[in-house]
Formats: C-alpha cells, structure tokens, sequence
C-alpha cells in the first residue's frame, strides 16, 4: 500500500503533468532500490510554493550520492521534469529512520 497524503490544490493543467511523470518515477525507484512503506505527499509549503515528497524506508542513498551521476534514465527524466516545473529536487535520509526522501519543491506558477 502507498500512503497519499495532499493538500487541496489549484495547479494548472500543464503542471500536473510533469507532477504525474515525476511521481512515477520517483515511485518506482522506491519500490525498485527502497524497501518498506512508500510514501508520496503534497505539501503547500509557503505561499506560492508547493513541496511533492517520496519517501521510502530502503537502505537510503548513499554518502556523496549525486543523482545526476547515475546512468540510469529515471533520474534523467527526473530533473528534466523538474526543469520544466522551475522546481529544484532536494533529497537525503528520510527523516530519523532508514530510506531516502526525494522532495520537489516548486512554485504554483511558471
Ligand atoms: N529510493 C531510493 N533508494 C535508494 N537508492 C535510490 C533510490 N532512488 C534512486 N536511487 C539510486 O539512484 C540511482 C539512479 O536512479 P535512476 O532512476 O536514475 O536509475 P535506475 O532506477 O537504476 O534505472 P531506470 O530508472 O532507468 O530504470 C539508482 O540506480 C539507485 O542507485
Ligand atoms: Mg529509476
């Protein structure tokens, strides 16, 4: 089961897009490298300004962990997405216990 939690939000259509794409990717790297609970938020962090999170309780990412290293094609169409939601991509622990978190936080408005 993947937990959802959102806030109500007014995004344009051209947003939710990309938001779909990150979202599935960012949930198939949990349910590929992670372990455990799988969790996906919406949060509105400040106003203007939305925070999408997913969180896993795998074995994390590891120290010096750069996402546009890798030679896979998801973090790839991660950070495109990102791009085109004039968004940045945080990521680390997930909170105290094991897993990663992935955050995009990004404005409600190009
Ligand atoms: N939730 C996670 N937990 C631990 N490591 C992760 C997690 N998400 C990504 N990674 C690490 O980041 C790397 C890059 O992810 P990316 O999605 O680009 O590639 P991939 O998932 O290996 O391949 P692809 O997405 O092309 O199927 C992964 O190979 C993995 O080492
Ligand atoms: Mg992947």
């Amino acid at each position: 089961m993947i937990p959802v939690e959102v806030v109500d939000a007014a995004l344009p259509t051209a947003r939710i897009v990309p938001l779909g794409l990150i979202v599935a990717e960012l949930v198939a790297n949990a349910a590929k490298h992670g372990a455990g609970r799988i969790r996906v938020s919406l949060d509105h962090t400040s106003p203007g300004e939305y925070a999408l999170s997913v969180s896993d309780e795998g074995i994390g990412l590891p120290a010096g962990y750069d996402p546009g290293a890798t030679s896979g094609l998801g973090m790839r169409v991660i950070s495109t997405l990102v791009g085109q939601l004039y968004g940045r991509l945080n990521f680390g622990a997930n909170g105290s216990g094991p897993g990663a978190k992935f955050t995009v936080v990004f404005p409600d408005a190009g």
